[in-house]
């Protein structure tokens, strides 16, 4: 079957939120230490401990918002000890993740100091599951409030007069899990009690978001809803895009079969109907979608690299990622009236990562590469797309070939990403320009593809799987003729 797309370049069906493009970093494993933060005295060249390499990696994709610092991390942080002189601050046992001595050196000062050299909006994750409403509210206090008070006070007394501006606070994290083992009708009730007292200081208003459900825990967003929906202006939801057993055996990051390939492509194509079943709940308590669904926990979870510390969390990324971050961003910008932000785990050296680090060495992943050639999506009007594609076949089973999403940006240029999924086949596809002679048009394109399923960087061969230029689009019949290569993500633009 032929691949056909129409887009209705007059037809624009709202803005596809920048914050899609966000990130998430944990103390966990190598991402904030390591990976971020070197401290002051490293050899490694930084700006007041944060590295620098990362730092102008991260700025080039425009991260537009960055969460921290959990994950299952924030319900047993404590935000006060991790301020003042870093000889005083408290040393503590990260017992998620590895059993490792956290010596909170990257406190809330220091994450703020990354998000303004980032230009990004702060995401803080507060401690439900074992801290107090009050140690929340001090929190919100220390950060925002202008005037003088014992937390603003403090807040001075450690360097910083200025209040900053938090925009977005969420009120736990996986409170079903690690955040607390809780039912959804007590953590209901916990969320309107602890968001009662993150209050709005001067003109800092706050975007609370209610810890949200795990996969298709529909039960959990109902509850939430039902009993908390006017409390809250963001609804979270996790889901990892896991091809084996999570706790049996993943698979691994690189070395792996085709049929790992194929059902890797197929979890990653179920967020679709995760936010289409999570979305219909919303829509019951709140059909002019004010609330929204914050993916905040995504990407791809493999068996740690062989020899690695299994409580960190360090796996490879090859251009299967690509194609998981290609799919999960034509899927978000498809449901860009609902999803208001996702974030994916994780920022440096965690999960399906952006960038890999080794000492002072520095490589970026293929993922990266998406989010470089998709940040023209950001803030950009979503365009209504009407498309067929033919299947991609193994033993037996099908999934949809390739996947697009279209926008166009204030400047009026058209960008399309599509996804060829396919791990053997190229795709031919027939793209129509309703609204537009295409004979008129100029198209441009970056490509990222690769010979092999598991191609990646390494700190040897940093660039094995980088994008290049698209020669693959011509205009035919006043339409767009697109060869995509097997295991392809391609980002056009149309001027
Ligand atoms: O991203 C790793 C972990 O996955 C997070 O800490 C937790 O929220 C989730 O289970």
């Amino acid at each position: 079957m032929a691949n056909q797309v129409i887009i209705n370049t007059d037809i624009q069906k709202g803005k596809i939120n920048k914050n899609i493009y966000g990130h998430f970093a944990e103390h966990l494993g190598r991402c904030i230490y390591e990976g971020i933060w070197v401290g002051e005295d490293s050899s490694i060249p930084n700006t007041k401990g944060i590295r620098n390499d990362v730092l102008a990696a991260l700025q080039n994709i425009k991260v537009p918002v960055l969460r921290w610092p959990g994950g299952c991390f924030a319900d047993e942080y404590h935000w006060k000890d991790g301020i003042g002189p870093k000889e005083n601050r408290k040393r503590m046992v990260n017992t998620h993740w590895g059993g490792v001595v956290e010596n909170n050196h990257f406190g809330t000062h220091e994450f703020m100091l990354l998000c303004e050299l980032l230009e990004c909006e702060p995401y803080i994750c507060g401690n439900v599951g074992s801290g107090t409403v009050q140690e929340m509210s001090e929190w919100v206090e220390y950060m925002t409030f202008e005037g003088e008070s014992p937390m603003a006070n403090w807040r001075r007394e450690n360097g910083r007069e200025e209040p900053w501006k938090l925009k977005y606070f969420g009120v736990g994290n996986e409170n079903w899990g690690c955040g607390g083992n809780m039912r959804p009708e007590y953590y209901a009730d916990l969320y309107r009690r602890y968001q009662t007292y993150v209050r709005n200081y001067g003109n800092n208003k706050v975007y609370k978001i209610a810890g949200g459900a795990n996969v298709d825990d529909y039960n959990w967003t109902e509850v939430l809803m039902k009993n908390a929906h006017w409390l809250m202006d963001g609804l979270s939801l996790h889901y990892y895009t896991v091809p084996g057993d999570f706790w049996l055996g993943k698979g691994s990051a690189v070395d792996f079969p085709e049929d790992e390939w194929f059902i890797t492509m197929k979890k990653a194509l179920h967020m679709d109907e995760l936010i289409t079943k999570h979305s219909t709940i919303m829509d019951k308590y709140d059909p002019q979608k004010r609330i929204g669904m914050i993916i905040d926990e995504w990407g791809t979870w493999f068996d740690v690299e062989p020899g690695t510390n299994p409580g960190f969390l360090y796996q490879q990324n090859t251009i299967r990622d690509a194609l998981v971050a290609g799919l999960h961003f034509n899927i978000f910008h498809n449901h860009a009236d609902r999803v208001q932000m996702t974030n994916i785990a994780q920022t440096v050296n965690v999960l399906q990562s952006m960038i890999l680090t080794e000492g002072e060495k520095m490589i970026l992943t293929p993922t990266y590469h998406v989010f470089d050639m998709y940040k023209v999506h950001q803030d950009a009007e979503l365009l209504a797309v009407d498309s067929s594609f033919g299947t991609y076949e193994l033993n037996g089973e099908t999934l949809p070939q390739v996947t697009v999403s279209a926008s166009k940006n204030a400047e009026g240029k058209i960008h399309v990403s599509l996804c060829n999924i396919d791990h053997q086949n190229g795709a031919e596809v027939d793209l129509e320009l309703r609204g537009l002679n295409a004979a008129n048009t100029k198209v441009s394109g970056t490509i990222i593809t690769a010979e092999t399923m598991n191609a990646h960087n390494t700190f040897e061969q940093p660039d094995t799987v980088k994008p290049t230029e698209f020669t693959g689009a011509a205009v035919a019949n006043n339409k767009l003729a697109i060869k995509l290569p097997a295991m392809s993500v391609v980002t056009l633009v149309i001027e």
